[in-house]
């Protein structure tokens, strides 16, 4: 059970079956696909997968946190932490509406989870993708310390890879954090989360 998570201005709590219409909503947006899948995926088959997703429980190791403002609630857009397909590692990833964009919002709720998967989760390391062309998403990760490494290859496209181990964060020095650990293990989702 993912815990309910609060930075100085957003509220992050797990993502639910409620939540699909938002999730898709933002999915079809062109600007937020762009980076992603290039253009909007199929309206039915998209949320088709989002439902076979949320009934699945995905993801297994990690976890889904929808991201709203304390003092405004509603539904901004998600960071989560999930498997890598084919690495056994694990991803930081988030995806937000474009009204939420240029407010520091993604890295602040980004900050948090990674914390979140060092400190409670143990993750070793914490990688992300993005497109090679995507510098705001470039941005928040080098704001909360991972480095971009080789380029590679994953869900057939290349993508730039980043990465932060948990000792390296760990002497940052940065977040709170308390709770058990989880180790990770491998796995090989499909990438819609
Ligand atoms: C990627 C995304 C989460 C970034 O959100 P955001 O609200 O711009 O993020 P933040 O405001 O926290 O920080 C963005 C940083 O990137 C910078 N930035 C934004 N656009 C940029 C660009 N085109 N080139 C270079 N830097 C850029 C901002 O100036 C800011 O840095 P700063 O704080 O040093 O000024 C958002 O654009 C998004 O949801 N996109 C659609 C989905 C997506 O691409 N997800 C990532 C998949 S890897």
């Amino acid at each position: 059970m993912l815990p309910d998570l609060e930075t100085p201005r957003l509220a992050l709590r797990p993502r639910r079956p409620a939540d699909l219409d938002g999730c898709l909503a933002m999915d079809l947006d062109p600007s937020v696909a762009r980076f992603i899948w290039g253009a909007p995926p199929d309206a039915e088959k998209h949320r088709q997968g989002l439902r076979a997703r949320f009934a699945d429980g995905w993801p297994k190791l990690g976890g889904i946190w929808v991201v709203e403002e304390r003092a405004a609630p509603g539904f901004l857009g998600w960071c989560g932490l999930f498997p890598l397909e084919k690495t056994g590692l694990i991803e930081i990833g988030y995806r937000y509406l474009p009204k939420a964009w240029g407010r520091g919002i993604a890295t602040e709720a980004a900050a948090c989870v990674l914390d979140r998967g060092f400190r409670n989760f143990a993750f070793d390391p914490i990688v992300a993708i993005s497109h090679p062309e995507n510098r705001a998403s470039h941005r928040v990760l080098r704001k909360i310390g991972l480095a971009r490494r080789a380029d590679a290859v994953h869900y057939r496209q290349t993508v730039a890879v980043f990465r932060l181990s948990r000792a390296d964060y760990l002497a940052l020095g940065k977040g709170l954090g308390d709770g058990p650990a989880q180790a990770a293990t491998p796995s090989d989702p499909p990438r819609t989360p």
